[in-house]
């Protein structure tokens, strides 16, 4: 499938005036390329008892997966301190491990963005080598 870069990394920034955090003022958005052709957002949401934080890239793929899809394609991020994107923002840890559950790792590609011309790219095999998925279970 063709990956428009350039209108998701647009749906992660117009998503991110959605985020909710205030108490990072770190403001994340994801939008999220699925099989289907869809794109799915989703944005930091904190709360006070601060654990509870969910990060906006499982937000878009819960979000894409609720809607019944069970590939992702490529997910755009972008974050920063009052939405303002002066760093690439990388997926955390747990984030990473929730994409590998419904991609590829050799074939997702995680974009990293500023601005629609500034960003980076890596699969999800470089994120996350080695990773343990739904395979192993079989
Ligand atoms: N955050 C994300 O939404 N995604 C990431 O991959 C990194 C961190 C959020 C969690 C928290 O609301 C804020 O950024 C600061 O950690």
């Amino acid at each position: 499938m063709k990956i428009d870069r350039d209108k998701l990394i647009r749906c992660a920034l117009d998503a991110q005036k959605n985020s909710y955090a205030p108490y990072s003022n770190f403001n994340v958005a994801a939008a999220v390329l699925c099989s289907s052709g869809k794109i799915y957002t989703g944005v930091n949401v904190e709360n006070a008892s601060y654990p509870v934080s969910v990060c906006a890239e499982r937000n878009a793929i819960v979000h894409a997966a609720a809607e019944g899809e069970r590939q992702i394609i490529a997910i755009a991020i972008v974050g920063g301190a009052n939405a303002v994107n002066t760093d690439y923002c990388p997926p955390c840890g747990v984030c990473r491990q929730v994409m590998r559950e419904f991609a590829n790792p050799n074939k997702l590609l995680v974009i990293m963005a500023k601005s629609p011309t500034d960003y980076v790219e890596k699969t999800l095999e470089e994120l996350l080598p080695m990773s343990f998925g739904p395979d192993h279970l079989k």
